[in-house]
């Protein structure tokens, strides 16, 4: 009993942070352009993850376009600055993103 509930612990852990990050995303208004499957009118997030797939300095050039804002990469739409993001939370959006598929 004692094994089966840290199994469930463990399986919470792993998951719980997927959908706390999507939260976040849609608390800060990022899934009205984005989604993590298709392209809205941003790139798809799964995109994204595939484009800086082994870059490891993705996390931080991403959350700071997160935050800035900027254009030229995946079309000819500009994603506005989100500036009611914090750095932290930019780094957790970014970090999130990287892993989607
Ligand atoms: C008003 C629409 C809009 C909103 C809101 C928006 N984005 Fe974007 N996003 C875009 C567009 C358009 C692009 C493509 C920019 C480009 O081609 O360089 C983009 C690009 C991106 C990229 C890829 C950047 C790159 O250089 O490859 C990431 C990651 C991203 N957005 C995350 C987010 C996150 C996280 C949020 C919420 C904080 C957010 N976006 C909110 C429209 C938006």
């Amino acid at each position: 009993m004692k094994r089966l509930l840290s199994l469930a612990v463990l399986g919470l852990g792993l998951a719980a942070p997927a959908f706390a990050d999507l939260a976040l995303a849609t608390s800060k208004n990022c899934m009205s352009c984005h989604a993590v499957d298709r392209k809205v009118l941003g790139p798809a997030f799964k995109d994204v993850a595939a484009k800086y797939k082994g870059n490891a300095g993705a996390v931080d050039m991403l959350a700071a376009k997160i935050i800035k804002g900027g254009s030229g990469v995946w079309g000819p739409l500009a994603m506005p600055a989100n500036t009611q993001v914090s750095e932290a939370d930019a780094k957790k959006l970014a970090a999130w993103v990287l892993l989607a598929r």
